[in-house]
């Protein structure tokens, strides 16, 4: 299958470096190209130029008019609970009457809360839930997510939730990286024994999961009320095991030196960061482990944002993403994240697309194939209506600009 896009106004976001990810300086740069045309053949970008050197349509499958908007990479979400059932709006309402997160959690709310409503559905319920928001994401221009489980809090509905997520990859074509997240919170059944929990995380929950080769990242909720640096260290070294790097949960609630712990076991990212400062910043540099940030979560629970500007002064891999959750992000819209970004972190428009697309690849190991305009990697790309700028389109930031997705050179009806 060949296909052909014409009368493109601007492709955003070409990397003809191919780098691994963005880092710093240099995130407040990304190649485009005016007046353009874009090739795809076998799901997979062929070629691109500018409008004087199109080949002749006649040889294509199929040609698309891009009707003079812009070409994006689409975005990478490397940070996703989109496996849950229900809503918690409830505790919205508890929100808004006073009560923090934490206190939410601590009254049984929270992520039991979820884990309560996820044992009582099936398999295809949850399924049918979560492809729901599959389907909503794709048609807000994800290309590639991270789903994380933690919501089982038991080996047999850690199971399930991750069954579910090898479905969704089956059945749709996005790309889908699962992460196993039996840490996410103690369950009911071993209150004020979250040591055992913890065992129990380690030597039950972690080798069915790895047998059935469901999760490519372990992840553990590293925080003040939930899992401690020890607890976290252990388990990532468990996950380390059976070839699962880890992707953590730190420094939401409290700067307890879980990014430290992160840099220092060789996490792949380390996520959330709203309570980041100079010696996490300074742990972060040099390493290969990205600071993810989640402003969608900050924005929702009314917390402090992490300090974007400072670690991409300090020449950080800064990626973006959704959090999608019911509880603490209940979005999966990465345009919002970008503008979130933008105004509320002054990452400038062209920083946090890097980090919602490049970098958000890298914090899934995935960025040789995907998160940038770059030939031979995968035709993951959306077309916008017609913009006065690249920059319009996070300052414009609920105007529904993304008209048409496609994914592996497929063009995705919603
Ligand atoms: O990333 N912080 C921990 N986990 C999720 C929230 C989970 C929930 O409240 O259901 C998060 O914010
Ligand atoms: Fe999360």
């Amino acid at each position: 299958m060949r296909l052909l896009v014409k009368n493109i106004a601007k492709i955003v976001g070409i990397d003809t470096a191919r780098r691994e990810r963005v880092c710093g300086a240099d995130m407040a740069h990304t190649g485009t190209l005016d007046g353009a045309w874009l090739a795809v053949s076998d799901a997979r970008i062929e070629a691109f130029g500018e409008q004087e050197t199109m080949p002749d349509e006649a040889t294509f499958d199929r040609v698309v008019d891009a009707a003079g908007g812009m070409l994006y990479p689409s975005f990478c979400d490397s940070h996703t609970h989109i496996v849950y059932a229900g809503s918690r709006e409830q505790e919205f309402l508890d929100k808004i009457n006073g009560l923090s997160y934490e206190e939410i959690a601590r009254r049984g709310g929270g992520i039991l809360n979820s884990a309560d409503r996820l044992h009582e559905s099936s398999e295809e319920a949850l399924y049918e839930q979560a492809m729901e928001r599959v389907r909503e994401i794709i048609a807000m221009g994800t290309g590639a997510v991270e789903i994380k489980s933690g919501y089982g809090l038991s080996t047999e509905d850690e199971l399930k939730m991750l069954r579910v997520v090898r479905r969704i990859r089956e059945s749709v074509p996005l790309e889908v990286r699962a992460t196993f997240l039996g840490a996410h919170a103690v369950s009911r059944k071993y209150a004020g024994r979250q040591e055992e929990y913890v065992d129990y995380v380690c030597h039950d929950m972690l080798p069915a999961v790895a047998a059935e080769g469901l999760a490519d990242f372990v992840d553990v909720f590293c925080d003040k009320g939930f899992f401690t640096i020890e607890q976290t260290r252990r388990i990532m070294r468990e996950g380390a095991k059976y070839g699962l790097r880890a992707k953590i949960h730190a420094n939401e609630l409290d700067a307890s030196g879980g990014v430290q712990l992160g840099v220092e076991e060789g996490a792949l990212s380390v996520d959330h960061l709203e309570r980041a400062g100079a010696p996490e910043i300074e742990a972060l540099r040099g390493s290969t482990t990205i600071p993810t940030l989640l402003p969608g979560a900050a924005f929702f629970l009314g917390m402090d944002y992490p300090p974007a500007r400072a670690m991409i002064a300090a020449g950080l891999p800064v990626a973006l993403a959704s959090d999608y959750n019911p509880g603490s992000s209940p979005s999966g819209n990465m345009r919002m994240v970008m503008s979130l970004g933008s105004i509320r972190m002054r990452m400038t428009p062209t920083e946090a697309l890097n980090a919602a697309t490049i970098n958000g690849a890298a914090a899934m190991g995935i960025s040789h194939d995907f998160g940038s305009i770059t030939v031979g990697k995968v035709a993951n790309f959306f077309i916008t209506k017609p913009m006065p700028s690249p920059e319009f389109f996070v300052y414009a930031y609920s105007t529904p600009l993304i008209s048409r997705t496609f994914l592996r050179g497929e063009e995705q009806t919603h």
